[in-house]
């Protein structure tokens, strides 16, 4: 089966910026989920070069402007190289072997087929949407996605009758529902072409960057007209009629919200004019934002894809952007954010789950072990399996990659619940021990599996740890993802694959005014009471952040709790913090709970607090509770949360 996905070609008049890597980073997911599915799979980008932006930021910098394309490949490919996108094709629009002749071959048979007429246009021209503006669209008069003024324009122009394909088009919405998703952008352009469309500009009078008008040499074709044709030119049309019926149509184009209406409505026109067949589907997907406003270069705000790779590598990045923005809606980047779910999915959870297992298998069975039959977490694994397929089938990149930590998470709750550091401590229950930790190998291996396309360098990392060095392109959804129960594995302790990062100084933890701006600080030393002396029972001394910093909060479940013998006051807790072995706790809460009351809790402690000697047992932790004067402790959890996950 193929599958050919393209993703829109970027104006190359500045280097990708987070947003253009946001577009690329989720295709190749897709491209990626496709291949891992069986397909035969055709992954196309590339850069869009006939734009009046490129032509003039080649002139600024005094250079030739193919030239200065050629270099501003260079740029975007290292970049693409960097975040582990892997395109199959890159196309630019300067092609003369591929895109100049589908490009003439497509205006003359729109032309040829009567839908091409000359006129006058009059109008306003945005340069940053390179697009024609009309005056109900403008926002105070600017352009509102560039909030620049558009030129007022008066030329001799070709124009495509897009006015007559308004019924067809609405015929194909009807007919092929799916040509536009998500369901936002579906209504967006229905309700856009049912209000009536005018016929559109297909050339562009006086001047000499573009491809010529085949009908018409003295004019260059409208660089939208231009681009769109990009995804056949790669496929051979109008050069290689072979190529071009094996792959033509193409089954998905995967856009930005802002240019969803090109790819919906122009294209299917142009195309149906030229009778050509139809791509089957245009996934619109949202914005990225730098903590909610538009990345710009005058907000100087814009967030260089590079340098969020460089602070873990390129797969953290690419788990944000697919886990935590819901693909077809806007979404959000901080940097803070990003170091928090950092921690979150990847230190404390994939990676810890990795490191117990490995270490564990290590500590317990000399580094291997026997599969067996499979217990409570096969199931977890198979429901999991089950809705990462359905959800990547239909592009919910967040919920594919969320049922993969379902089961991540199922595992590190496996481990609470089993206990193998128990296990091990009892020779009669070594077959029993391999089996939880075999289970525990086999979910982390069908985890990784599923989370290929999303951080494909490091599941090859934790397949490899598993004794299994095949490459990804050598693994396939149905065979990888199916429980095994047979057959013995080597599993390799290497280490942490992501180690936890602590709050920079400064940065944790600094609130936000309204502007955005970080708050200043209040001037060390200055008394609480100031303000109103008598106001308030006295405060504790301030403290600083650094301060703050060395008190090592986390979250720990509790895995068994008891009375103490001979205390009133004091609880045993045996608590799991996400390191290889339990923590025992002794905590002051025997009057307020009963020990039942808390096994499975999450709750938090103070882990870095000097192990303390209590009626002869040693304590390794405070437990957190609120402690009304007289009254009885509460202590303080809330939801569920995975153990080992710092507080602040
Ligand atoms: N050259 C046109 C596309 C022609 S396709 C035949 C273009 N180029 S662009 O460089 O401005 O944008 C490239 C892609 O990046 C578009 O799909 C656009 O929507 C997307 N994005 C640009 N900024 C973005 C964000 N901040 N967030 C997500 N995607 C964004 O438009």
């Amino acid at each position: 089966m193929k599958y050919f996905l393209t993703t829109a070609i970027d104006y190359v008049n500045s280097r990708p910026h987070l947003g253009t890597a946001y577009e690329k980073i989720t295709a190749d997911i897709i491209a990626r989920y496709r291949r891992l599915a069986g397909y035969d799979t055709y992954f196309l980008m590339g850069n869009d070069e006939h734009s009046l932006n490129v032509f003039r930021r080649a002139q600024e910098q005094g250079k030739d402007p193919l030239a200065y394309c050629d270099e501003m490949e260079q740029v975007f490919r290292d970049v693409w190289k960097r975040l582990d996108v892997s395109y199959d094709d890159f196309i630019r629009t300067t092609d003369r072997k591929r895109h100049y002749p589908a490009t003439q071959k497509l205006a003359q048979a729109c032309y040829d087929n009567g839908d091409v007429y000359e006129g006058s246009y009059e109008g306003w021209y945005c340069e940053g949407c390179e697009a024609f503006k009309p005056e109900k669209d403008l926002v105070d008069g600017n352009c509102p996605i560039h909030n620049t003024k558009p030129k007022w324009i008066k030329e001799k122009n070709w124009f495509f009758r897009l006015s007559k394909y308004q019924q067809p088009l609405l015929k194909l919405y009807k007919e092929q529902p799916s040509f536009i998703e998500p369901e936002i952008r579906r209504n967006e352009i229905l309700r856009l072409v049912e209000g009536g469309l005018e016929d559109i500009s297909m050339s562009r009078a006086g001047q000499s960057w573009g491809i010529p008008v085949p009908f018409d040499p003295a004019s260059v074709v409208y660089v939208w007209f231009d681009a769109l044709i990009n995804y056949a030119a790669a496929a051979g049309y109008g050069w290689n009629e072979e190529k071009y019926k094996t792959w033509w149509p193409a089954n998905l184009h995967i856009v930005g919200k802002d240019i969803t209406r090109f790819h919906c409505v122009f294209w299917p026109a142009m195309l149906m004019s030229a009778r050509e067949p139809l791509p089957k589907q245009v996934f619109g997907h949202g914005w990225v934002y730098f903590k909610g406003e538009r990345m710009s270069k005058s907000l100087g705000n814009i967030v260089d894809p590079l340098a969020a790779a460089d602070r873990f590598g390129p797969d953290p990045l690419r788990l944000y952007l697919a886990k935590e923005i819901p693909y077809g809606g806007d979404g959000d980047f901080t940097w803070e954010r990003f170091e928090e779910k950092y921690n979150a999915d990847l230190a404390n959870n994939l990676g810890n789950l990795v490191n117990r297992v490995a270490s564990m298998t290590e500590r317990y069975q000399k580094g291997s072990v026997k599969a067996a039959s499979g217990g409570a977490l096969a199931a977890v694994a198979a429901d999991s399996v089950l809705a990462y397929r359905q959800a990547m089938e239909v592009h919910a990149l967040h919920d594919g990659a969320a049922a993969a930590f379902r089961l991540v998470s199922a595992a590190n709750n496996y481990i609470a619940e089993t206990q193998p550091w128990a296990l091990a401590k009892d020779p009669a229950q070594a077959d029993r021990l391999n089996g939880v930790l075999s289970d525990l190998a086999e979910a982390v291996r069908i985890a990784a599996t599923l989370l290929a396309p999303v951080i494909p360098s490091s599941a090859q990392e934790i397949l490899r740890r598993l004794g299994d060095e095949r490459p990804l392109q050598d693994r396939r959804l149905d065979a990888d993802t199916e429980w095994r129960t047979s057959g013995e594995r080597r599993i390799l302790n290497a280490g942490a694959l992501w180690p936890r990062i602590e709050a920079e100084k400064g940065v944790v933890n600094v609130t936000e005014n309204d502007s955005g701006a970080p708050s200043a600080p209040s001037a060390p030393g200055t008394p609480a009471t100031q303000a109103s002396p008598q106001a308030a029972p006295q405060q504790p001394a301030q403290i600083t952040i650094d301060d703050f910093a060395k008190i090592d909060l986390r979250t720990a479940k509790v895995l068994e709790a008891e009375k103490m013998p001979k205390s009133n006051r004091l609880l045993k807790l045996k608590v799991d913090v996400g390191e290889p072995e339990p923590r025992t706790i002794l905590a002051g809460i025997a009057e307020s709970y009963e020990p039942e009351q808390l096994v499975g809790k999450s709750i938090v402690i103070v882990a870095n607090l000097a192990p303390r000697k209590m009626m002869g047992l040693e304590s390794q932790g405070m437990v957190l509770a609120a402690s009304p004067d007289g009254g009885k402790a509460i202590v303080l959890n809330s939801e569920p949360a995975p153990p080992g996950i710092k507080v602040r």
